[in-house]
């Protein structure tokens, strides 16, 4: 059934939106022990659609038709939490470049509207730039589940190979899936200090079972979410944070007059479960790409992102409180919060309030790819890379530009610093640049106009 013979109204979720919940993976067990995994059924069609926005519909379906049938031999992008806020948009930029993408996400901190959204900016480029529409598939799982192996197995392919020592014929995998982005965690600072277990077992334990999954499916190019959180009270120096300011094993560098210097792993001040997670999850990723060269993993480092894509149709929509800057800020201006409280305005800076790094969220998605591609061909090992703007903004400065752009002051509540906070963290964006060939495009001013249309549209909307 493809868009063109079916109602567009009527495609219904299991088309290419599969619940591959535990308890789906029981009730379909006896397939599945059979050698037919349960995601064959029912067959996946790669040109239909679900919308429900009509003046989007009809561009969709246009854009669907242009897509080749699937047969087997495709290449995919996995997305792991590819429905959360920079996951969206990565996901996005994925398909705008001619990815085609499978998303894994459990909603636990997005909607399953995220997709609808996606599919239709994608599509609209598509339109426009007269290409064919890259393949989207989405699967709502816990990726730490069953069903995540059994997803892997269904985009794998069973090779006989002979084992080298032991002469024997072993079955491998090939796997249609060239890449893993993942960024499914819990993120919120104040929620992993009151259940630390929850931060490390979705965050650290989850991780570790995935790479053990993928090593059996011969996927080893591999894109992790980290964070600037990562360098602890290494910003305190002030000085812009480079990659070397934090590594897990001892690395020869040079410094600026061009003597060899060498970097030993130290962490310091590490202020949260949170920040430890990202740390372990580094650190894991570090030590199993030193014992298999085959593995090459990138860890980017995300300094403060904000904005969203200039639609105005996909944004910042977690399912809890947010706690970052701008979302707050937006919770403000909508009335949600009285005011914004600004934790210390007697740093050392220009006008007393901590400075940090904004990167538009495109620039995010944007460092992904050119991670990704930088990885396919050059990856070797563990490495990382700091996706900043390199550019220090105040708190003040942040809010001003928000209040430029809804045209509305923002009343504010200057409080105490909090513990663990540091007064400055900037990134050198120097490794990404030269490596990577990956440099910012947007403004601060750019990330608040595009952040308050979507506000103001999302408020439309509802
Ligand atoms: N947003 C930031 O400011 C920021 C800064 C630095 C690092 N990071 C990291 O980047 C990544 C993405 O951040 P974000 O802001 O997009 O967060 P987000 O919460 O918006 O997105 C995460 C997505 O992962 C999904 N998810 C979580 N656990 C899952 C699981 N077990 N199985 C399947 N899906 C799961 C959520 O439903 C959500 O859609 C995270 O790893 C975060 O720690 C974010």
């Amino acid at each position: 059934m493809s868009s063109t013979s079916s109602s567009r109204f009527d495609l219904g979720d299991h088309v290419q939106d599969q619940d591959l919940s535990e308890e789906y993976l029981t009730s379909s067990s006896r397939d599945y022990s059979a050698g037919s995994s349960p995601l064959t059924t029912p067959a996946l069609s790669d040109n239909e659609f679900e919308f429900d926005v009509p003046s989007e519909d009809a561009l969709l379906e246009q854009s669907s038709t242009t897509q080749a049938p699937a047969d087997g031999s495709e290449k995919y992008i996995m997305v792991i939490g590819g429905l959360g806020y920079i996951g969206s948009h990565t996901t996005l930029e994925l398909l705008r470049e001619g990815h085609n993408v499978i998303v894994v996400d459990n909603l636990s901190n997005s909607y399953k509207t995220v997709l609808k959204n996606v599919r239709m900016l994608a599509a609209h480029h598509c339109k426009v730039n007269n290409v064919p529409m890259p393949r989207l598939r989405f699967f709502r799982i816990d990726y730490r589940s069953k069903a995540m192996h059994v997803l892997l197995e269904r985009y794998s392919k069973p090779v006989m190979t002979v084992d080298a020592t032991s002469g024997r014929q072993v079955v491998s995998y090939q796997s249609q899936i060239a890449g893993v982005i993942h960024f499914a965690a819990y993120k919120s600072v104040v929620e992993s200090i009151q259940q630390p277990l929850r931060y490390y077992r979705n965050n650290v334990c989850g991780l570790v079972n995935l790479l053990q999954e993928l090593e059996r499916f011969n996927i080893r190019n591999f894109i992790f979410s980290s964070s600037a959180t990562v360098y602890g009270s290494k910003a305190n120096a002030g000085l812009p944070l480079k990659e070397e300011d934090l590594v897990h094993h001892q690395v020869k560098t040079q410094n600026e007059a061009g003597e060899t210097t060498i970097v030993e792993p130290t962490i310091e001040g590490l202020s949260c479960p949170y920040a430890r997670t990202k740390y372990f999850g580094e650190a894991i990723l570090a030590d199993v790409a030193e014992a298999d060269a085959d593995w090459r993993i990138v860890a980017l480092r995300y300094f403060n992102p904000v904005g969203c894509d200039p639609s105005g149709v996909l944004g910042e929509s977690p399912r809890g409180e947010p706690t970052n800057l701008f979302p707050v800020l937006t919770q403000v201006l909508k009335g949600d919060r009285p005011e914004l409280s600004v934790f210390g305005s007697d740093w050392p800076t220009r006008d007393g309030t901590a400075i940090r790094d904004f990167i538009h969220v495109l620039d995010v998605a944007r460092g992904h790819i050119a991670a990704l591609n930088w990885n396919t061909k050059k990856g070797n090992g563990f490495s990382t890379f700091n996706l900043g703007s390199g550019t220090g903004t105040t708190v003040l400065e942040a809010v001003r530009s928000l209040e430029q752009a809804a045209g509305r002051e923002i009343p504010l509540a200057l409080v105490d610093r909090r513990p663990g906070d540091v007064g400055s963290c900037v990134a050198s964006t120097d490794r990404a640049a030269k490596e990577l060939g990956w440099t910012t495009r947007e403004s601060i001013t750019k990330c608040a106009a595009d952040l308050w249309n979507y506000v103001s549209k999302v408020s439309l909307r509802s």
